[in-house]
């Protein structure tokens, strides 16, 4: 069987990461505009102050995204463009940029799915306390209301959050992502705490502004255990969601706001650390999603040791990515089983993809073989879990190369490939035949 006849195939990115125009008009700074200036923190000092320059050459970049057939776009909002102190007036500008961007892929017959917040914090909040701030929730409750009101008529598909596992976990606890803090476990809580809010307030003010026409969900970081057996498949399970005191387990974030409780071992961990909070504040947590959005690139695989779970060690022949991240295309199957199992949603993957060493040639091409090949491999998987539990959609990181966070542009996620200093802009191999997965809806895969 193939992939169901509305299957959303996609491609995804996020405001800062190609934006650029950091400092364009009045659009307010971001903890990411401020974060990546220090020396140090982003590799090779580099910056997404012109990113792919997308700011300016978004017309450019939505019709070769109708040119390889592409009809639905994950985007995100970059928060401090559409109100640049965070809370109040909305700009102009910002606004007249991303209703341009939006009325030119309505032409070209794409369909958004808008992420709110994908990391880049309007730095303003940031300097009074940001998601520690107990306000927080309110401000991003506003956030979210001005753009249900101005975006709810170009979309079906709102992603309050992505990944909150590193914006918290790395961003507030481990400090190698902005705002670069390292906090206190039991702060860092507070911070995961307020987000929590923010997305059950965001969640029905939404829903009260555009109704059912709108479907909400979340994009998480979502590495799961992998079952070396298939006796192996309720310990992986039960691992895939086992909170690791790092703020990484998509449990913390979906079992709360889905139950109105935290997972078990989590609230272990926020009473030893002493954290509390109002028990009415779970009323307010607890929402309610209509998809589940994961950002997979790998897992784990375990197997049931002596009275133990182990976590095997790759083999030497397993295939690594320019990020070192394992090529385990298992973890698409497994992952949406576990997901479907626990919530009972539709699953949609908001973002899997591949960074590899690669380059312009002599010839002026990008002849990306191993990212067709992990894209085939990983969405053989997927298909193996539509023909079981409920997929919506595949949505593929990256459409174009950008700044990859601390790692800057070393990382090349893109179908297209973007020079960063030049802004050229080559569609690779890889491109094509994805333009084939789409026009087949998906029958390429098997090829
Ligand atoms: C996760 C993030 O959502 C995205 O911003 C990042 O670039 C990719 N995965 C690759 O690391």
């Amino acid at each position: 069987m193939s992939f169901a006849k509305d299957f959303a195939w996609g491609v995804a990115t996020a405001a800062y990461q190609i934006e650029g125009g950091a400092y364009a008009g009045d659009k307010g700074l971001n903890v990411w505009d401020v974060g990546s200036a220090t020396k140090g923190r982003i590799f090779e000092g580099h910056t997404g102050d012109t990113a792919c320059d997308h700011y300016r050459r978004f017309r450019e970049d939505v019709a070769l995204m109708k040119k390889f057939g592409i009809k639905h776009y994950r985007l995100s909002v970059n928060w401090a463009r559409l109100i640049p102190a965070g809370t109040g007036k909305v700009s102009e500008e910002g606004k007249r940029f991303y209703l341009a961007l939006l009325d030119e892929m309505k032409r070209a017959g794409i369909k958004p799915w808008i992420t709110l917040f994908h990391w880049d914090y309007p730095y303003a909040l940031y300097l009074k306390g940001g998601w520690l701030n107990g306000d927080s929730p309110a401000w991003f409750e506003e956030y979210a209301a001005v753009c249900a009101e101005l975006f709810g008529g170009y979309t079906d598909r709102i992603i309050l959050i992505n990944e909150p596992q590193c914006f918290i976990g790395l961003g507030h606890y481990s400090g190698v992502h902005a705002p670069f803090l390292k906090l206190p476990a039991s702060e860092a809580m507070r911070a995961a705490h307020n987000v929590l809010l923010a997305c059950g307030r965001a969640e029905r003010r939404v829903r009260a502004i555009c109704g059912d026409s709108v479907k909400i969900g979340t994009a998480q970081a979502y590495w799961p255990a992998i079952p070396l057996r298939e006796e192996d498949y309720e310990l992986a399970e039960r691992e895939t969601f086992a909170c690791r005191e790092d703020f990484g387990s998509a449990a913390i974030w979906l079992d709360t706001a889905l139950s109105g409780k935290y997972p078990e071992d989590y609230a272990a961990w926020q009473k030893r650390e002493g954290f509390t909070y109002p028990a009415s504040d779970m009323e307010i947590i607890r929402c309610r999603y209509d998809f589940c959005g994961l950002n997979t690139y790998s897992g784990n695989y375990v197997t049931a040791g002596d009275g133990k779970t182990d976590f095997l060690t790759p083999k030497p022949s397993v295939p690594k990515t320019d990020m070192r991240w394992n090529v385990y295309p298992d973890s698409m199957y497994y992952g949406a089983k576990f997901i479907f199992d626990r919530y009972r949603l539709p699953v949609v993957y908001t973002e899997n993809g591949v960074a590899l060493t690669e380059w312009k040639t002599a010839e002026g091409e990008i002849p990306d073989d191993m990212r067709i090949d992990y894209t085939k491999r990983y969405l053989r998987s997927l298909h193996r879990a539509a023909q079981e539990i409920t997929v919506e959609g595949y949505f593929h990181w990256s459409f174009i190369d950008n700044f990859e966070w601390a790692e800057g542009f070393s990382k090349k996620f893109g179908l297209i490939y973007c020079d960063p200093e030049t802004g050229e802009r080559i569609p690779k191999k890889s491109a094509f035949w994805y333009q084939k997965v789409i026009e087949s809806n998906g029958e390429e895969i098997f090829k």
